[in-house]
């Protein structure tokens, strides 16, 4: 038995799995997120923590038999978030999360040294955790004198739960303190923050063993010998790894809270200047791509809290079928934007607004924006080197056969829907565990999923979705100007 732990940001799913990856049994326990300020966004170490152990302790309930037969674990989490610990590794404040932009100065500051390109592959972007440190450095100067480790989320909750303080490569992809291509930290570009090796986790790659669990937590969630904790991944590389999207060329299109287009690629190839992240995949030796957008579900979870309804009732009320996108058009950019223009100051918008225009209309406005967005995304990869015409669909959004139906017309891409099951980051973390524990082949333990439904672009819309994606085009400069 093996168990993938995914530490999202609105909830942590425990997942556990068999020999023969099937799903045993999953518990989820929710998060909440802080919003002290615009652009914040931070959550408690302690609350992860506690999550973890209601998802484990409730596994425990359902599944005591297969809990105590686990002989791997894998984590997967939220990337590039800072968590600061003192010397004894109590967490200093709160952790500042990816999708927080207060750090933009910093990380402007930052990306103006070429080294950081060079040597990351990437912009430095505000989500990434270096440019938060600078903004700690700047603005509370006591925690950053006394923090002694700077850990990312699923390695603050390896440290509780292994007492190792580790990460792997695909996850410090993100903080812009490694070099991605040598799968090391880089001297000179922490020495930029003020920061050495000494403030960084031990790295493994996602498949190795990154420690065991703590003999008290065996006890505590019925484990009968202790499980090795695998390295893991970022949850973007976890989610690859559940869907399949190892082999050079494979993708996938996330709709979660934030939105990503990922390609897995055979080596490092960067393009920062298209705003794309290159990062270490998880297995060793592989590489990925991918654009993300960081307002998808989390756009139309605005819309449902406005409206009262909720994100399933407010999609069911379009239908099935795809219509042709009307005027009201929507960009998602409620907390600024990633791919392709790494401008986080940027907000989102309604235009086009009619006295018709009723809640359905608003909503469709919003699938459609984020499928341009999305657009937006698979234009950067081009980019980038990358040409996609398919990819396989999961997150939360597409239970949403409308909004595929949108995304795969305004990308004119096939979109692989996966047989019912989890494929997610959760699953991805379990078979990284399986890989620990038993040293398995990582490409034949990390198969594609079977494919019950390819949604394909509906040809009769593609001019009027052509159309509105050229108008959804001229809105962000347009913002941009007003807004400046
Ligand atoms: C990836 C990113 C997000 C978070 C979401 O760069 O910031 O996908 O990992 O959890």
């Amino acid at each position: 038995m093996y168990i993938g732990l995914d530490l999202g940001t609105s909830g942590v799913k425990a997942l556990l799995i068999d020999d023969a990856q099937k799903i045993v049994g999953s518990a989820n326990a929710p998060l909440e997120v802080s919003r002290p300020h615009s652009g914040w966004s931070e959550q408690n170490p302690q609350d992860w923590l506690d999550a973890t152990a209601e998802a484990l302790s409730e596994l425990k309930k359902s599944h005591p038999a297969e809990m105590g037969k686990v002989s791997g674990i894998g984590l997967s989490g939220q990337m590039h978030g800072a968590t600061l610990l003192d010397a004894s590794d109590k967490p200093l404040r709160p952790c500042i999360l990816w999708n927080d932009t207060r750090s933009h100065v910093e990380a402007a500051a930052l990306d103006a040294d070429p080294k950081f390109r060079k040597l990351t592959g990437n912009i430095v972007f505000p989500g990434f955790t270096a440019p938060k440190l600078a903004w700690v450095k700047s603005n509370e100067p006591d925690i950053f004198a006394a923090t002694r480790k700077v850990l990312l989320p699923k390695d603050y909750l390896r440290l509780w739960l292994t007492g190792e303080h580790v990460s792997e490569m695909s996850d410090a992809a993100g903080t812009a303190w490694l070099d991605v291509e040598k799968r090391r930290w880089d001297a000179s570009l922490l020495a930029a923050t003020a920061l050495d090796e000494s403030h960084m986790p031990r790295l493994v790659e996602g498949t190795e063993v990154s420690g065991s669990l703590r003999r008290e937590l065996c006890e505590r969630f019925g484990f009968d010998n202790a499980p090795v904790v695998a390295g893991g991944a970022g949850d973007n590389a976890a989610s690859a790894c559940g869907a399949g999207t190892v082999a050079p060329g494979s993708a996938f299109l996330s709709l979660g809270t934030s939105g990503v287009l990922f390609a897995a690629n055979e080596a490092y190839l960067p393009n920062p200047e298209s705003a794309v992240h290159t990062f270490c995949h998880a297995l060793p030796g592989t590489w990925h791509q991918m654009g993300v957008i960081l307002s998808a579900t989390d756009s139309l979870n605005w819309l449902s809290g406005i409206t009262g309804r909720s994100a399933g009732e407010l999609t069911a009320a379009l239908g099935e079928n795809l219509k042709a996108p009307g005027r009201a058009t929507f960009v998602p950019y409620l907390s600024g934007e990633r791919t392709p223009h790494n401008d986080a100051a940027i907000r989102g918008g309604f235009c086009g607004l009619s006295h018709q225009d009723d809640a359905a209309a608003l909503t469709q406005a919003v699938l459609e924006g984020v499928a341009f967005a999305f657009r937006d995304n698979l234009e950067a990869l081009k980019a980038a080197g990358t040409t996609l015409t398919r990819a396989t669909a999961i997150g939360g959004g597409s239970r949403s056969r409308y909004w595929l139906k949108a995304i795969a017309t305004a990308l004119q891409i096939e979109l692989d829907i996966p047989a019912e099951g989890d494929f997610g980051a959760a699953f991805g973390a379990a078979r990284l565990g399986l890989i620990a524990a038993n040293g398995g082949d990582a490409l034949s333990v990390c198969q594609p999923p079977v494919i019950t439904e390819t949604i394909e672009p509906d040809e009769a819309l593609t001019d009027a979705f052509e159309n509105a994606y050229l108008r959804y085009r001229a809105l962000y400069p347009a913002l941009r100007g007003v807004e400046q």
